[in-house]
């Protein structure tokens, strides 16, 4: 019999990919989302188009701050919580009530069902941002946290929270630390995306800063790859650090990006952004000993597949419609 999984966050970038992955390993799947307006919901129903048309799916719109999670839940062998208030950048200011409800209070309750479903997996979504600004590169999972953004703080939360009902109630979870994920769909706010469609326009780009800061980028099959690996595991470890392998400057993947796109494009240097850390480079030697996860998409072939998959997107009247920060 197929095993149910459930993914919260299932129409968005990271978790449409994890999606059409559990289905191909066979899984029956229950996508859960409330496709927030943080970038166009629209474009959310076309990660999940896919999807949708396969056998095994079934999608749940749902809030995960107010919906009835143990029924969702109910039957299930495993839980991916990839759903959040992403966003470094503008975790700041008014916006911050969003991002304690959909990364701190959604987590709780997602918690406060699995501790009546012992033995049952959690795959929980972290992020590099807890780290803050480190002293000490690569990033090791028990290197001190102190996030610099209100974003990073959310997500340190969330962490703290799966460790106390692991504690308290047995809940068994692996936290997966990524480090600034991109490929096909990324979203629309993030570095690579702005990049790329820039650069079709052939319009400006903003630099925050002076373009020396450093990203351990990831791809994002690579980081799918890692949630499929971290529910099959059974050791002791609850905390993985998934990077790419392949850090870099801003200016550097800007160079990149000119010799994929085959022309030059028209760099401009702005304010540094504030909650934005200097430097992040994981340190994947868990993930690997533990997970045997390894990174397989480099940087050029990642962004190739980037920019591919934009302008097949872009090239669609839908995906133009769509196609809003
Ligand atoms: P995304 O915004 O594309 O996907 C998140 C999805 O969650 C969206 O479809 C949104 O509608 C949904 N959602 C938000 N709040 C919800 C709620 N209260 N109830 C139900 N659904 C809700 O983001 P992403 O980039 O795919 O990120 C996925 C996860 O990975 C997040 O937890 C994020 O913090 C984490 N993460 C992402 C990156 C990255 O580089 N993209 C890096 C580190 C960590
Ligand atoms: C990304 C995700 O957006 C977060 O959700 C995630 O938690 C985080 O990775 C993580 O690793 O934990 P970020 O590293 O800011 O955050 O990713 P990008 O938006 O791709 O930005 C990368 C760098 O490019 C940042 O230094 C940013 O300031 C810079 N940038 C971004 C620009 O210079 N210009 C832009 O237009 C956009």
């Amino acid at each position: 019999m197929k095993e149910k999984v459930v993914v919260t966050g299932a129409a968005g970038f990271i978790g449409s990919h994890l999606c059409e992955r559990l289905l191909d390993e066979g899984h029956e799947v229950l996508g859960v989302d409330s496709f927030t307006d943080y970038y166009s919901p629209e474009r959310k129903r076309l990660h999940l188009a896919a999807c949708i048309a396969r056998p095994g799916f079934t999608l749940a719109e749902g809030d995960l701050t107010t919906c009835d999670i143990a029924r969702l839940i109910k039957g299930a062998r495993g839980v991916f919580h990839l759903a959040a208030q992403a966003g470094v950048r503008r975790s700041w200011g008014k916006e911050f009530a969003l991002y304690i409800e959909s990364n701190i209070l959604a987590t709780q309750r997602l918690l406060e069902a699995l501790k009546d479903l012992p033995g049952v997996p959690l795959v929980h979504s972290s992020s590099s941002s807890v780290y803050g600004e480190t002293r000490t590169l690569p990033m090791r999972e028990d290197h001190p946290k102190v996030p610099l953004s209100p974003y990073g703080a959310t997500k340190l939360s969330a962490e703290h929270l799966c460790e106390l009902y692991r504690l308290n109630y047995g809940v068994k979870y692996r936290a997966l630390r990524y480090f600034t994920v991109y490929g096909p769909r990324q979203r629309p706010d993030m570095a690579f995306s702005r990049f790329i469609t820039a650069g079709f326009a052939a319009g400006a780009i903003e630099i925050y800063g002076n373009g020396k800061q450093t990203r351990d980028f990831t791809y994002v099959t690579d980081a799918v790859e890692a949630n499929v690996r971290a529910y099959r595991y059974d050791g002791p470890h609850t905390v993985f650090n998934i990077g790419g392998g392949s850090r870099v400057s801003i200016l550097d993947v800007l160079g990149v990006m000119e010799r994929e796109l085959g022309s030059r494009l028209d760099l401009r240097f702005g304010e540094r952004a504030k909650g934005d850390v200097t430097d992040t480079w994981a340190d994947t030697e868990l993930a690997r000993d533990a997970l045997g996860f390894a990174p397989r998409v480099d940087l050029s072939e990642g962004i190739r597949r980037e920019i591919a998959w934009y302008r097949e997107y872009l090239g669609t009247a839908e995906g133009r419609r769509c196609h809003h920060d």
